[in-house]
């Protein structure tokens, strides 16, 4: 009896540290002045994470494990609340599931997104900060204990402040806040990398990506800003992912 349940408990733990290497911990920091709901999706059809959405006060962190291989984005929305028939809804970022977590929606954009990439057997992760989709707060992505270039990638900048007249989503007091990308405001192949643009060497930056790569250069400022837009690392066991850097 105490035999079989010691080994019981050893492969438990065999499992439990080989299992633990294959994943990484993502953490949310919230340095804004004001409470943020992070929203997660998982890319390619795959099973959402433990939390699609929850509400994180000013200064407050948490975090969430995920098991490699996964893919998928992170943003928060901005200015929520739930009305009086129980429907919540935000300011920005929405992902229109009328409830905090988000099950499987996306963000409407305009939002600032995070992806990342972690594959298998501590190879090579990519991650960025996209603002593809637009902006609306600032926001880093950093790994901890991995291996390679890791650098942290940062759209610090408020582009909100910098945002022209035809991209801005204002509030009902008038302020900015976010900017959509000239994509999502306009829906032309030439700003959207479709059609007969959709190659690196057709779809150039346009007056209005450079406002957006101008402000964050390491933030995706439209489709085909990879250049200093990806970044790698190899092994990390953490992400954090910060808002309001
Ligand atoms: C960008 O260029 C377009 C087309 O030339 C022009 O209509 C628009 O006003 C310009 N916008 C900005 C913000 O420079
Ligand atoms: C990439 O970043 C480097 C260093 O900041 C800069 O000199 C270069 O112009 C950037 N390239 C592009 C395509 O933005």
């Amino acid at each position: 009896m105490m035999k079989s349940s010691l080994s019981v408990s050893c492969l438990t733990l065999a499992f439990f540290f080989l299992s633990g290497a294959q994943s990484a911990r993502i953490t949310f920091r919230n340095n804004c002045p004001n409470t943020i709901w992070p929203g997660t999706l998982t890319a390619d059809q795959k099973p959402q994470l433990s939390t699609t959405g929850f509400e994180l006060a000013s200064k407050a962190f948490t975090s969430l494990d995920v098991q490699a291989p996964w893919k998928g984005r992170f943003w928060a929305r901005t200015g929520c609340s739930t009305d009086a028939s129980g429907r919540f809804s935000c300011a920005t970022a929405e992902c229109a599931s009328g409830k905090i977590a988000c099950n499987g929606n996306g963000a409407v954009p305009p939002a600032s997104l995070v992806e990342i990439n972690i594959v298998e057997n501590g190879g090579q992760d990519f991650y960025d900060v996209s603002l593809v989709d637009g902006f609306n707060l600032p926001v880093s992505v950093s790994t901890e204990g991995g291996t390679g270039d890791c650098r942290t990638s940062s759209c610090s900048a408020n582009v909100n402040a910098a945002c022209p007249a035809d991209l801005q989503v204002k509030d009902v007091d008038g302020s900015v806040i976010a900017c959509k990308s000239a994509c999502i405001a306009f829906h032309q192949p030439q700003y959207c990398c479709t059609d007969g643009f959709n190659t690196p060497a057709t779809c150039p930056p346009t007056n209005y990506s450079m406002i957006f790569e101008n402000q964050c250069p390491q933030a995706y400022s439209y489709a085909y800003d990879d250049v200093n837009s990806t970044f790698t690392c190899s092994a990390a066991s953490n992400y954090v992912i910060t808002f309001c850097p």
